[in-house]
């Protein structure tokens, strides 16, 4: 049996409710990108509200941990993985909490006592001695020298602020070393595999510690680490949860993992990862923003990994490690069920994005490479060939070179507000408010209506359009409603353009000669002596007040979601960017 139907059916049998997973991007959290532990959509609870499902509560959890990338590719961390937890809400508290842990893994995964430590809060200024914890395990039967008292690392809170208290943790000793009687917490044999955390204080931002409510037990245990410790391997990805999909890469690769770990262990992650963010339903794809962007920079890394193994990186290998990833896990998480195209159409259209500047952008790189990197060129890198900082890190890290990550969040951050400006500046009161996403739509605006008259007929012409975060409209005369295959074929023809890749060029000329010159606008009078004309390739003249984006490739994937009737003569297209 599998170890996360051991542990929901071990709680369960103890009174305790089975929880949904919740989705890895929270619902109602604003303060995290990522859910990144068991206890997070459980906040409001721990902090006193009932929960429907009573007091007791167990789940698995998916969490994401993004904060250091750079430490994937060794043998257990991981961005993506998955909790077991059981919970207190204002029930059980220390005696019992700490029975269910030895138990479950005494009794039910048989773990022999000889190999279990633990350590307990020793106390500090604010909170004492956990003696209650020290005792209860003494009385299971772990030996004194086996229970170490730390300060650090036995208080536990999500961040900054929130419900927090002393834990106690468990370890297993993981050698086959003869195991030495006195516990020692940084002796590496000795592995974390669970925690209790008593949470019965509340920190808040300036540091204030309160009692809770109530006094509740959050555990967390991660499923990668203890199936790794049961199967007795030393590497995480040479257990059960990893052992088909580095299979998959072998194969896909003619590689061995023998000798490749580093970079297959990277591909293995991050795609597992991207799975289950382009999996989530709140729809989150590559970008340069929050989720996004850790998508973007997850799926781009694989990619170079992939071409580091020597895999053809335009091939299929990243569907395959995909499908082989949401086999093993649609039945626990049915959305990677219901969302496995939208899945492998991410992975797929960011690997086109990516590959078309990958080439150009290693070149660039060996260009600069001769000495460390400043932040201004791995800006560069960034902005032009669309190199995530880590990728230029670890380019750089395999010549021994540097990179000032500080100057190039200088720039990043520089342009950010540049770009904010620009555009507040350049169309105040015109056109209201343009998110990077609503400039997006903007100049798909103008592909669609270039590619409408290239497929449908050279009459269209532009009614109206209308912008916000999530879609555009667009109204244009048009005698009949649109077959599928018209719809299907300016579908294609905008993405066609998209993936080119156009520069949008901007340039600002007299009326007349804007019009001369061939410029599309609706409605001529309405436009100031001098205008601003935006083309795109030699298919897109249009007057317009923008904002657009300098690329074409930076808007994503274009659909139609609805052609309808608008008025007599005039068809009106829902469109989304995605
Ligand atoms: N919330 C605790 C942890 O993440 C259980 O370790």
């Amino acid at each position: 049996m599998n170890l996360k139907d051991l542990y929901i059916d071990y709680f369960v049998s103890k009174g305790h409710k089975q929880i949904p997973s919740a989705p890895v991007v929270p619902e109602n959290d604003p303060s995290v990108l990522f859910n990144t532990a068991g206890m997070q959509p459980l906040i409001p609870y721990l902090m006193g509200e009932a929960h429907p499902y009573g007091t007791r509560l167990c789940d698995y959890q998916k969490c994401i941990r993004t904060n250091d990338l750079d430490n994937i590719g060794d043998t257990y961390h991981h961005t993506f993985f998955e909790m077991l937890g059981n919970w207190s809400l204002g029930d059980y508290f220390k005696d019992e909490a700490i029975s269910y842990s030895f138990e479950f893994l005494t009794k039910v995964l048989n773990i022999p006592v000889e190999r279990l430590a633990v350590t307990v809060f020793a106390g500090n200024d604010l909170i004492p001695f956990d003696k209650e914890s020290h005792d209860k395990w003494l009385s299971l039967g772990i030996p004194e020298e086996r229970i170490a008292r730390t300060k650090e690392d036995n208080f536990w809170i999500a961040g900054e602020s929130g419900p927090c208290g002393p834990d106690t943790e468990m370890f297993y000793f993981r050698s086959n070393d003869s195991i030495p009687e006195k516990f020692d917490p940084e002796d590496e044999r000795w592995v974390e595999i669970w925690n209790d955390v008593f949470m019965q204080y509340h920190k808040d931002e300036k540091g204030n510690i309160t009692d809770l409510p109530k006094k509740n037990v959050d555990t967390g245990m991660g499923l990668e680490r203890v199936v790794s410790v049961l199967e007795g391997v030393d590497d995480n990805y040479k257990s059960s949860v990893w052992s088909d999909v580095i299979k998959e890469i072998e194969d896909i690769s003619n590689l061995s993992y023998g000798g490749n770990e580093k970079s297959m262990r990277i591909i293995a992650d991050h795609i597992r990862t991207s799975v289950f963010i382009s999996a989530d339903n709140s729809g989150v794809k590559p970008s340069n923003v929050g989720q996004g962007y850790i998508l973007r920079r997850l799926i781009r890394r694989a990619i170079r990994h992939a071409k580091k193994l020597g895999i053809d990186v335009n091939s299929d290998w990243d569907t395959k490690i995909a499908l082989k990833i949401i086999s093993k896990y649609e039945k626990y998480y049915s959305e990677l069920k219901d969302n496995k195209d939208v899945v492998i159409e991410v992975l797929k259209n960011e690997k086109i994005k990516f590959n078309r500047t990958l080439e150009k952008g290693l070149r660039e790189f060996e260009k600069v490479s001769s000495k460390d990197i400043d932040g201004l060129t791995a800006f560069h890198l960034f902005d032009t060939y669309g190199f995530p900082i880590e990728l230029t890190e670890e380019l750089a890290t395999e010549r021994n070179l540097k990179v000032d990550i500080d100057g190039f969040k200088e720039n990043f951050k520089a342009h950010q507000e540049l770009s904010r400006t620009a555009s507040s500046g350049q169309f105040k009161g015109g056109l209201g408010g343009h998110s990077e996403k609503e400039t997006q739509y903007h100049t798909a605006t103008h592909l669609l209506n270039a590619a409408l008259k290239q497929v449908v007929s050279k009459s269209v012409h532009q009614k109206g359009s209308n912008i916000t975060e999530e879609r555009m409209r667009f109204d244009f005369s048009c005698d009949h409603k649109l077959s599928d295959e018209e719809k299907l074929k300016t579908e294609n023809l905008v993405n066609k353009w998209i993936s080119e890749g156009h520069e949008v060029h901007v340039e600002e000329m007299k009326k007349e000669d804007a019009i001369k010159s061939g410029a599309e606008c609706m409605f001529i009078e309405k436009y100031p002596d001098i205008v601003t004309v935006y083309s795109i390739g030699d298919f897109s003249r249009e007057l317009c007040g923008g904002p657009h984006v300098k690329n074409t490739r930076e808007l994503g994937h274009f659909k139609i979601v609805k052609e309808e009737a608008s008025s007599a003569g005039v068809r009106r297209i829902k469109a989304i960017l995605e």
